[in-house]
């Protein structure tokens, strides 16, 4: 069986394809374009997100693929700004509206700030949010809920001030941006990491040392750094608008010696920063 047709399992028994296909920054046709092909090649598993504004072409392709809404899985995530429990329900329907589905398989707070005030503190907002995402839960509008670029220290709070933890984390995840503190937190607390930017925006596909591992394996660079993601038991959200990236990226029928994955584990790799805490 192929990786993209095998699933990891939530902690509260639901199962969500290993490999993730990440849609932002495509908009418009090309957004179309990508997750149809992303569909046609074997992908079942979309990640968007409101303020990607591209759920409207994501709920199109996937309505176009003629596939069974229950056999790909949707995940989508709430404004950054949002932090308070009627407008992230509100939100939500929106969210469901734009993409024309009953139900999402999986929503997330997009991140523990807005993005125009990052890192400030907006622990009570985060609380209300997840209480909000709880709430559809149980009503069983969504089927697992999350957080994404949450620190421990952001997701202690939820802990301590809600029902549920979190099923997933999405955070910046890449070779040589091992974010050690918060995978170490997410696998004690059994919260699967989602990694976006799992190619540090094409940032880790130059490096020498990737370069010259992948020509060994007889894989491209890309392919080597979602396969070194899958090793870690972390789910990789690649994002590519080409047909044959896209293809390859889902490729992931071979394994890297224990060896080869230290020395990826010794590289240190700066790539653009979206979100994810590196300090406070
Ligand atoms: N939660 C958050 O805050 C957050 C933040 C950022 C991203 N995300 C999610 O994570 C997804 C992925 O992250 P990302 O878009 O930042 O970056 P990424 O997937 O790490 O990298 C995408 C870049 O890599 C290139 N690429 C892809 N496959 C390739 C291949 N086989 N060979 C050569 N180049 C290749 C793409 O170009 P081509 O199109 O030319 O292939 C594109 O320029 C996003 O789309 C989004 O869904 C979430």
């Amino acid at each position: 069986m192929t990786v993209i047709r095998e699933h990891f399992t939530l902690k509260n028994n639901v199962t969500i394809p290993k490999i993730g296909f990440g849609t932002a920054p495509l908009k418009g046709d090309e957004a179309y374009d990508a997750v149809k092909t992303a569909l046609e090649t074997g992908y079942r598993h979309i990640d968007t997100a409101q303020n990607y504004r591209n759920e409207k072409e994501v709920g199109r392709a996937l309505k176009d693929s003629g596939l069974s809404r229950e056999d790909v899985f949707i995940t989508s995530k709430l404004r950054a700004e949002i932090k308070s429990y009627d407008d992230a329900l509100n939100a939500f329907e929106e969210t469901l509206q734009n993409l024309g589905l009953e139900y999402l398989d999986l929503f997330l707070i997009h991140a523990p700030w807005p993005w125009d005030q990052k890192y400030s503190d907006h622990s009570e907002g985060n609380v209300a949010a997840f209480k909000a995402l709880e709430t559809l839960y149980r009503q069983g509008k969504v089927k697992a809920i999350g957080v994404s670029n949450f620190d421990p220290q952001d997701l202690e709070n939820i802990r301590k001030h809600c029902d549920m933890l979190p099923h997933v984390n999405q955070i910046k995840y890449h070779i040589g941006h091992p974010q050690k503190e918060t995978v170490e937190y997410c696998k004690n607390h059994g919260i699967l990491i989602e990694a976006y930017s799992p190619l540090g925006r094409g940032g880790t596909l130059d490096h020498e040392t990737i370069i010259d591992m992948a020509k060994r394996y007889d894989v491209s660079p890309a392919q080597l750094c979602i396969r070194y993601i899958l090793d870690k038991g972390i789910l990789p959200l690649p994002r590519s608008s080409k047909p044959k990236h896209i293809k390859t990226n889902s490729e992931m029928d071979f394994s890297l010696s224990k060896q080869d994955v230290e020395t990826l584990d010794r590289l240190s790799i700066e790539t653009i920063e979206f979100g994810t805490p590196v300090k406070r």
